[in-house]
């Protein structure tokens, strides 16, 4: 693709030839064509929360044989009874697509990320794939959503069992799970939830993992431990319960307070780099809520987890969950985990690469295929993300500000995005009716989307030479590429790095795709690919131009992330964030999306809601925010020995399918078990130590 692309890209760039009279006729904008109709969705079967799960002291608890022979029966651990809270949280049997399940077993995962330590909070990767979903536990939970009917539609309880607001609406009181303990059998309480809060989210040296900022909670927010297991937030607005879908993953996820706060700054010598990084992979067992723990770890080889010997939930018969006591993350590539996946070798993937769709389906079809594949709905889209930040936001120098000055015309916008081929740049990835065009801003999947209030220039090469033109960004030494006006960085040629992430194929075949399409309007893009994590960093501290990305939640579940649909806070957003004097000059149009957010984050009114999504994409894709590239479906491969895979489980709609599968009820029929346990019948030992106790 790379070569086929180049070619485009070598064709004669038409500099200055157009007048003002045809531009106008050639960027005529239109709404975005129908995307091709895709068959092979299940669809979920749809529930309420309360059919899936509730809260309740059942008679009498189990776990697996070898934990009480070993455990239990030794003194190293109290009985399953005494390690459960009073109230477990329940998974109904009648909910499950398969039933209760039986222990034993592994999920072998395969990621292309590399964990930099467990400091979740603390804003380190674990490596991504769901090692971060499968240990951290939330106040709410989302993931699931895609199951719940349109009407019922809000976070599940989870770590805060209930709640009520007050009523006035500024007051929202949340019980947490009351006697639920750390998987090292330290209580879990508002301790743990206040230093996440105080510490980490309104600590401005700390970026928590999937970046939770205060105004991910609405501004002036606070929050307040009322006793060990009841907090309390206040809000400026009234009754904003979209906060809740927040408390989700991946922004309100507590760590561990008594084994992080003893190294972070405020309680220590600590600086905040050595907090951050004071839990590396190689530090084990480090405490968690969520079901596995982390026992065992080979650089660039296995994490192995297993299961958590306190963890809260349970089935309606009083088995202790997990089902599967085991849960490994081979170290390799992303590819690498749709091919193990469809071979075997593997067990989970979500098939997000467009490159391998026909191969993968072709290997899958066959009736004696290790595993399954399901398509969903076009839940996986790229942009190209502009950095719109003219007053200093990752320090650019004199190139950097004057590509950010172009960034913040909306001329030049307007002739990046016609200068794109989004119908070939969908094709060089896959043929066939995958990707449609995406002119940016909410998807086609999602329920919010308006294909009238969608604003698309179509491609034209002339227009956006034109428009160029008429931006003085003329070939001033007839090298082939534009100059910036004399004055401007010194008139040199308009070289503009283009960020995107190395561990993934899609990301750069795009990237490559945009550079090329650039040539031909005479802007030399310039590869700035990097590894994941540095992708990360450069991208969170404002040091690109232009970034090409596969975006988060908000733009397919608009309600999961909301705040990250503009910037409504000085570092919640993923391209305009505040500068150097730590605030942020936003142009018109961006203060109204901010103030269209807000609005929609403020009411719980659906027409009203609707109606401020349509707003939003029409300001939005007018003003080409981003450029969007392409839209496509993901599907789930599953190895077809496990049970309890929902139907119609998306990869990525209010959170990735690890969490939407509910991976704690997932298990594997006796029959079907595999030998795959790497430290059979050991649970973790303590925080730190160098392997689980047997
Ligand atoms: C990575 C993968 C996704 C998903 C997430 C989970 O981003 O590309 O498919 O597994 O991790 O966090």
């Amino acid at each position: 693709m790379r070569a086929h692309l180049k070619a485009i890209g070598g064709a004669a760039i038409l500099l200055g030839a157009t007048s003002l009279a045809t531009q106008a006729q050639m960027v005529e904008p239109t709404t975005p064509p129908p995307p091709p109709t895709f068959e092979a969705q299940q669809s979920p079967i749809f529930v309420s929360i309360s059919d899936i799960q509730e809260y309740r002291a059942l008679d009498e608890y189990h776990e697996p044989d070898w934990v009480t022979a070993n455990f239990v029966d030794t003194g190293a651990l109290p009985p399953v009874a005494e390690r459960l809270p009073a109230e477990p949280l329940v998974y109904k049997i009648a909910n499950m697509p398969d039933g209760a399940g039986v222990y034993g077993d592994v999920m072998r995962h395969v990621i292309g990320g590399r964990p930099e330590g467990w400091n979740y909070i603390g804003g380190q990767s674990q490596g991504w794939g769901g090692i971060d979903i499968g240990m951290s536990e939330c106040l709410t939970r989302t993931g699931p959503l895609f199951t719940i009917t349109a009407e019922e539609l809000e976070p599940m309880p989870n770590l805060a069992m209930s709640w009520e607001w007050s009523e006035d609406g500024h007051e929202l009181t949340m019980h947490l799970i009351e006697g639920a303990k750390w998987s090292d059998g330290d209580p879990f309480d508002s301790e743990d939830v206040m230093f996440y809060w105080e510490d980490n989210v309104l600590d401005p040296n700390v970026s928590p993992l999937n970046g939770a900022t205060p105004e991910s909670f609405g501004n002036g927010t606070t929050l307040e431990a009322i006793d060990a297991y009841t907090i309390k937030w206040t809000f400026e607005e009234e009754r904003p319960t979209q906060y809740l879908y927040q408390m989700a993953y991946g922004t309100f996820c507590p760590g561990p307070s008594h084994i992080l706060k003893p190294e972070h700054p405020n309680y220590s010598d600590n600086t905040y780099d050595e907090y951050k990084n004071a839990f590396p992979p190689e530090y084990l067992n480090i405490p968690v809520m969520g079901a596995w723990v982390p026992v065992e770890y080979r650089a660039d080889d296995i994490i192995v987890l297993r299961r958590n010997p306190f963890y809260w939930k349970v089935d309606e018969n009083g088995n202790q969950l997990p089902y599967l006591n085991e849960m490994h993350y081979r170290l390799s590539t992303w590819a690498d985990r749709d091919v193990q996946a469809v071979a075997g070798s593997g067990d989970f993937s979500n098939l997000e690469q467009a490159e391998s769709y026909v191969e993968a389906l072709r290997r899958s079809a066959d009736d004696d295929a290790p595993a399954r594949l399901q398509f969903g709905a076009r839940t996986i889209g790229y942009a190209l993300q502009m950095n719109m930040s003219g007053n200093g936001w990752g320090e650019p120098d004199a190139r950097a500000q004057a590509v950010r000055e172009l960034n913040r015309d909306l001329d030049f916008r307007k002739a990046i995005t016609i200068a794109i081929d989004r119908q070939r740049l969908g094709e060089s990835l896959v043929r066939g009716p995958f990707t449609a065009i995406y002119p940016g801003g909410l998807y086609a999947g999602t329920g919010f989307y308006d294909a009238d209030s969608t604003v698309y220039y179509p491609h034209s090469l002339g227009a956006a030479n034109a428009m160029l033109d008429g931006l003085g960004l003329t070939d001033t030494d007839g090298n082939g590429v534009r100059n910036f006006p004399e004055g401007t960085a010194g008139g040199q040629d308009v070289e503009i790095t283009v960020l995107a992430n190395t561990d993934y194929a899609t990301d750069t075949n795009l990237a490559e795709g945009v550079i090329a399409m650039m040539e031909s309007v005479g802007i030399r893009a310039i590869a700035n690919f990097q590894q994941g994590t540095a992708r990360d960093d450069m991208a969170q501290s404002g040091q690109f131009d232009w970034a090409v990305v596969r975006q988060g939640a908000e733009y397919v579940s608009v309600v999961q992330g909301t705040v990250g649909l503009a910037p409504v806070g000085p570092r919640n957003h993923q391209f305009h964030r505040a500068g150097s004097d730590g605030t942020l000059d936003l142009l018109p149009f961006e203060q109204e999306l901010v103030d269209i957010v807000n609005a929609f984050v403020s009411t719980g009114d659906n027409a009203e809601r609707a109606d401020l999504m349509k707003q939003y994409q029409q300001i939005f894709t007018e003003n080409v925010y981003s450029v969007g590239l392409t839209q496509y479906p993901g599907a789930l491969i599953i190895n077809k020995r496990f049970a309890n895979i929902p139907a119609g489980a998306p990869i990525f709609m209010f959170n990735w399918a690890e969490d939407n599968i509910i991976r704690e009820r997932v298990y594997v029929p006796e029959a079907d078990q595999g030998d795959y346990e790497l430290h059979p019948e050991t649970l973790p030992g303590a925080p730190g130590s160098d392997g689980p106790a047997s």
